[in-house]
């Protein structure tokens, strides 16, 4: 269903949904999709969703109805058990949620098929984004998917994947030195006065939409909350997204007041958001010359900061920074341990839950959800890499 209205996340100002809405117009912060939760109650129970896509949970995604709908056949990716990297991390279980197998291989499909259904539905024909990568990849697809003009810019130096991928989706792809940015600055000079709608993370309420089904999905695959929940961060939708996805699923009825904990794994070559929750910080300093072999943890600032890090307090969860080499050693044993396709931002939560074990933060029988939110394929130099640690 429609939103009913888009509330601020930091001042909870009201903005009208019915028509496209960036930022907060009295604070600048993001904007977060409320719904009519007592009316979507009845939809929107386990044993009523039919859809085996992320469109099982359309009474609280931000489209009316079915028909506009736009989709490559996303979410409800497995969750699998793997004993021997539980083992390789030192738990007695570990579940993967496995975000591999989405079009476009990442979870970044998620947050773009829900983002360009939302656009179109509201009028618009003209769309951009700048990413690391995998968010362009994924634009690119659903553009063209959704019949929408679209124009991505990344670092130069992205994945070569992600560049042909979007080249290829017809996308005019612009790459630009620095990181992403450095991207977000060129397109908005490009794009100032124009009606093309900016899909930056958090910029528009309708990405995080997309990924708040990963929280869903865990909750409906499991049967139960996880204790933890171990997630690579960049600029933080995902969490943000499980986070309010858990307090709609409070008020839908189907859980209780319990969260999981929400653990975020960044580089220690550019770890913002850790370097923050470390400092007592609400919101983080941006870091001036970020670098990693995970090419979706290059996010230099984050402008859902204070909503990541409201989300990881209040679960009681933590933040880590793990070393590149560890990121590297990490994503290999990940793939060979579990056959997972394994990504190296998989790879730094992986290593990032061997060290919360490590410290005693998460306990050897805690249930824990780990994340590997693309196919290793698409970084064929960081693979080759991590083959020759
Ligand atoms: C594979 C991968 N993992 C994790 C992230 C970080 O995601 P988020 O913005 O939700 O923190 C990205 C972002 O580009 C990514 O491409």
């Amino acid at each position: 269903m429609r939103p009913s209205l888009l509330e601020c996340g930091r001042c909870a100002r009201a903005h009208d949904a019915s028509v496209p809405q960036s930022l907060c117009a009295a604070c600048g912060k993001p904007l977060l999709a409320r719904y009519d939760l007592e009316a979507a109650a009845p939809s929107m129970r386990p044993g009523v969703l039919r859809r085996t896509d992320l469109w099982r949970y359309l009474p609280v995604l931000p489209v009316a109805e079915e028909s506009e709908i736009v989709t490559l056949g996303e979410g409800w990716t497995p969750l699998l058990e793997s004993p021997p990297l539980a083992h390789w991390a030192g738990l007695r279980r570990c579940l993967v949620k496995d975000e591999a197998g989405n079009p476009t291989g990442s979870f970044k499909a998620r947050g773009m098929a829900v983002a360009t259904a939302a656009a179109r539905a509201l009028g618009i024909a003209e769309v951009f984004v700048p990413s690391a990568g995998n968010a362009a990849g994924a634009l690119a697809a659903y553009a063209a998917r959704a019949g929408l003009r679209a124009t991505v810019a990344m670092p130069e130096d992205a994945p070569e994947p992600n560049r042909l991928e979007c080249r290829a989706a017809g996308a005019e792809t612009l790459l630009v030195r620095g990181t992403i940015a450095d991207a977000a600055a060129a397109l908005r000079d490009r794009f100032r006065g124009s009606p093309a709608f900016d899909l930056s993370t958090m910029r528009e309420p309708y990405r995080v939409e997309g990924k708040k089904t990963m929280g869903y999905e865990i909750f409906e695959q499991l049967g139960r909350l996880p204790d933890w929940i171990v997630y690579p961060c960049g600029g933080g939708t995902g969490v943000v997204g499980m986070w309010k996805a858990f307090d709609e699923m409070e008020r839908l009825g189907w859980i209780g007041s319990a969260r999981p904990r929400m653990a975020i794994v960044q580089s220690e070559g550019c770890a913002p958001l850790v370097r923050a929750f470390e400092q007592g910080k609400e919101e983080a300093s941006p870091v001036p010359d970020p670098s990693t072999c995970a090419a979706g943890l290059r996010v230099p600032s984050a402008i859902g900061d204070f909503l990541v890090l409201r989300a990881v307090r209040a679960s009681g969860g933590r933040a880590v920074a793990v070393p590149e080499a560890e990121i590297l050693e990490a994503t290999r044993a990940f793939f060979a341990s579990s056959g997972i396709a394994a990504c190296p931002e998989g790879g730094a939560a992986l290593a990032g839950l061997r060290r919360l074990r490590a410290c005693g933060h998460v306990g050897a029988e805690d249930q824990v959800v780990l994340f590997n939110t693309a196919s290793g394929l698409k970084y064929p130099d960081v693979l080759e890499a991590a083959l020759r640690v």
